[in-house]
């Protein structure tokens, strides 16, 4: 089989090698991966958000079966796109993939289908939500509706950091059209856990459990990331929560999303607060998580394409989905500056045993050698029987590779492990 996936970071990585234990697969195009992907897939430079390259390639390389794994090209309707030249996917439609889109969307489902999540009020002018700031409770949380590359959340200790971020959204237009609409909604507290989940539209099955570290610091520090690593299970994520969320969040969204009409077929992640009144939604994304796919998948002990294939065909009840009772920590190597700015270009040296560990997210190739190119530049995962022995691994692995300007937090894995289920 020739297979297609769109992205070209660490998760796409992470999806690549877990498609190619599938011995039908033949060949794997990554667009447009990157200069560490090269390794395991052919790098073609298409951009994830360009959709008639997209089709065109697929269409000329008689693509079989095509993963679409970012927002963007999701939201940009890239399966649709694909699917209308009869090139069957995994991902969603966009008119489901508008559950992260539009956090105006999201937040209306949950309220008109009773699934637990943030009180919250819509707001499509700044003096309208200037004023409502005046009384609001603080902290509060103001999102902007749409894609803001994940820098549209802040979380507002006090008012004027509000009034300062609804200013940033709307006035100043930080984030583009995205922030033309706002949600200020309630600040839960608690801990927080991701779910991702293989849905057909019908059925629905949650992978492994896992935490996102998103400060960029450690102790949970300084500016919010795309992520600086991850470990899996969550020990947050206990057995009775698990219940509740299939029961109260799980269920009900996949119901309510083919009831709206936009049956969502793919992997939809649940981002939870686990609060005292229970599990709480506090967003969803209509794609794997990155860092959280480099940590679920290498404890997936199914066969990826085997599930993909039967989330597209609405088949995934006929499907064994399995994990292995194991634990894996994922340690990011970023560029010191991310998320602000940081240099590029420096090489990077990887030995070759520890390379089956590594998930390459921003590197390019230059001169035949791996170079930084992004602000997260690796992930290094590591499986183990306990935690503790993963995240020694991981941290262990991530120690022997070097570059200039290297930077990672050393406590991923440190609350999942004080939480005391390892
Ligand atoms: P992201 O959506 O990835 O930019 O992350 C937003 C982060 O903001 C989440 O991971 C939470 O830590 C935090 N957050 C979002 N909504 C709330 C809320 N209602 N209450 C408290 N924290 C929140
Ligand atoms: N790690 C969070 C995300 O993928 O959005």
């Amino acid at each position: 089989m020739k297979l297609l996936v769109v992205g070209g970071g660490g998760r796409e990585h992470a999806i690549i090698r877990k498609l190619k234990e599938n011995l039908s697969v033949e060949t794997i195009y990554a667009l447009p991966g990157n200069g560490g992907i090269a390794a395991d897939a052919i790098c073609v430079p298409v951009g994830a958000k360009d959709i008639d390259g997209i089709v065109a390639f697929a269409k000329e390389n008689a693509i079989d079966y095509a993963v679409v794994a970012p927002d963007d090209p999701l939201a940009l309707g890239c399966v649709d796109a694909l699917e209308a030249e009869g090139i069957p996917c995994f991902g969603p439609r966009k008119n489901a993939a508008v559950i992260e889109g539009s956090k105006v969307f999201a937040k209306d489902l949950m309220k008109k289908y009773g699934i637990p999540t943030a009180e919250y009020r819509v707001f499509d002018s700044a003096a309208d939500a200037l004023d409502y700031l005046k009384t609001a409770p603080v902290p509060t949380v103001i999102k902007a509706d749409g894609l803001a590359l994940g820098k549209g959340v802040t979380v507002a200790m006090t008012r004027e950091e509000a009034v300062a971020a609804v200013r940033e959204a709307m006035e100043d237009k930080k984030f583009g059209a995205s922030g033309d609409r706002i949600v200020i909604e309630e600040y839960l507290e608690g801990p927080e856990v991701s779910v991702l989940s293989f849905t057909d539209g019908t059925t629905v099955v949650p992978m492994v459990s896992s935490m996102d570290h998103k400060r960029a610091g450690d102790g949970d520090t300084g500016p919010n990331t795309g992520g600086m690593g991850t470990v899996a299970p969550n020990p947050f994520y206990t057995e009775a929560v698990a219940a509740q969320c299939m029961e109260k969040i799980f269920l009900p969204t996949i119901r309510a999303m083919k009831a709206e009409g936009r049956e969502f077929r793919g992997c939809l992640y649940f981002g939870l607060m686990i609060t005292k009144d229970g599990p709480k939604v506090i967003e969803y994304n209509c794609r794997f998580g990155d860092p959280e796919t480099q940590v679920v998948l290498p404890l997936l002990e199914s066969d990826l394409l085997t599930v993909m294939q039967a989330v597209t065909a609405g088949k995934l009840a006929e499907c064994e989905v399995k994990f292995r009772d194991a634990h894996a920590c994922c340690v990011v190597l970023a560029s010191a500056g991310y998320p602000g700015s940081y240099g590029k270009g420096y090489e990077i040296a990887i030995p070759a045993d520890v390379l089956p560990h590594v998930f390459v997210a921003g590197a390019a190739l230059k001169d035949g050698k791996l170079v930084t190119n992004g602000g997260r530049v690796l992930g290094v995962t590591a499986v183990a029987d306990s935690l503790a022995v993963a995240r020694d691994e991981a941290y262990a692995l991530a120690d022997r590779i070097a570059f200039e300007n290297r930077y990672c937090r050393r406590d991923i894995g440190e609350r999942a492990l004080k939480a005391g289920s390892c």
